[in-house]
């Protein structure tokens, strides 16, 4: 038995605690879903802004390529916000970009996705076996119950995480500042918590629980050196995004593996110019482009919204200049495109050889 097998795996049906993090938009294909699961860990698909028919496509074709081993699901449940900027405004700002990437000035609106918990369900009733969530997971419990899929909630802090056990959650992912992608933050002081990294949070979030839920540490963990840390910190298992984005099964861009390859830690920002609400982002012109602006946003939705036929065009063209790029601050190590099942292979050895160093 590896330092990997820990009893999170019990309650998961898996072999090795290591999660793929839901990742929204793309780089979660079925294929890269299915691999992590066959390796023994957890694959997530990551469902939000897309349809419920979707969702039900890519789950059963990941359940299906499983082979029998569990599949997930992560949906993101945070509430639009306000507009904070006029649309003139933010267009004013692209513009100059719209016009190098060849787009019209004044986007039309892309067609709406179903509702997060439309996708869910779907995505239940397909054969996902676990649910995770990005913010508060509350809404999503009665489905998750329904199903009898565990709930694995992430949170960027200790009240977070006392939230979300409340509310019923099975485990708690605690995500610390050096993660990629957005802060799952909510809960008592959610707008004025500072970022708290994942060697720090993930001790306070499981003595604050008292042993009562397994914890699960997610961000700037790219190898078993990291995973090895996470567990002697108190974790119970690991969720990662950036490094899966290599993946040769991963849905991202060519352009993008590259960017991620020489991304340094300081090449990353946490903003909430790009989409209204915080996320670590790979600096470029856009980004630096739009946080420099300080003009606010259309808010959580509607920014992404505008900005959805820009992010399409940028990828098919390879700017990565222009491209948004969510990755943690680790996103340089371990960054080669290999087969996920390898990675997990690879993840497993290396935290038992990392383990075995400290003993
Ligand atoms: C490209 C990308 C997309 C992400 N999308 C989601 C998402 O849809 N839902 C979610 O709960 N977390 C999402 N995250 C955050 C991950 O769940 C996780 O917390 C993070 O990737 C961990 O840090 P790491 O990237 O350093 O491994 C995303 C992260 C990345 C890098």
């Amino acid at each position: 038995m590896g330092g990997l097998s820990t009893p999170l795996c019990e309650l998961l049906g898996i072999r090795h605690a290591i999660l793929l993090a839901g990742m929204a938009g793309g780089p979660n294909t079925p294929e890269l879903v299915a691999a992590v699961s066959r390796a023994g860990g957890l694959g997530v698909l990551g469902v939000s802004g897309t349809t419920a028919d979707a969702t039900a496509d890519a789950t059963r074709r990941a359940v299906a390529l499983a082979g029998g081993a569990p599949v997930g699901v992560n949906v993101q449940l945070a509430p639009t916000t306000p507009a904070t900027a006029t649309r003139e405004r933010m267009l004013e700002i692209l513009a100059p970009f719209r016009a190098e990437l060849g787009l019209p000035a004044d986007p039309p609106p892309p067609p709406a996705p179903d509702p997060p918990l439309a996708l869910l369900e779907a995505a239940l009733e397909a054969g996902a076996r676990v649910v995770t969530t990005w913010h508060d997971p509350a809404p999503s419990l009665a489905a998750a119950r329904a199903a009898g899929a565990p709930l694995l909630a992430m949170t960027t802090s200790v009240p977070g995480a006392l939230a979300a056990h409340r509310a019923g959650a099975d485990a708690i992912i605690a995500q610390g500042a050096e993660s990629g992608g957005h802060r799952s933050r909510f809960g008592p002081g959610a707008e004025t918590q500072s970022e708290t990294g994942t060697m720090a949070l993930v001790p306070q979030v499981r003595d604050a629980l008292g042993g009562t839920v397994p914890v699960i540490a997610s961000g700037g963990i790219a190898d078993g050196r990291g995973i090895a840390a996470a567990l002697l910190v108190g974790a119970q298992g690991v969720s990662l995004g950036t490094l899966f984005l290599a993946a040769t099964e991963s849905g991202v861009t060519d352009a993008y593996r590259a960017a991620l390859r020489t991304t340094s830690p300081e090449r990353t920002v946490v903003t909430d110019a790009v989409t209204g609400r915080p996320a670590r982002w790979i600096r470029n012109r856009l980004v630096d482009a739009l946080v420099e602006a300080d003009a606010g946003t259309l808010g959580w939705g509607a920014q992404a919204a505008l900005l959805a036929d820009m992010r399409r065009a940028a990828a098919q063209q390879g700017r990565t200049d222009l491209m948004t790029m969510l990755a943690g601050q680790a996103a340089a190590i371990g960054a080669e495109p290999l087969p996920a099942e390898d990675i997990v292979h690879d993840l497993v050895a290396g935290t038992d050889a990392a383990l075995a160093a400290v003993r």
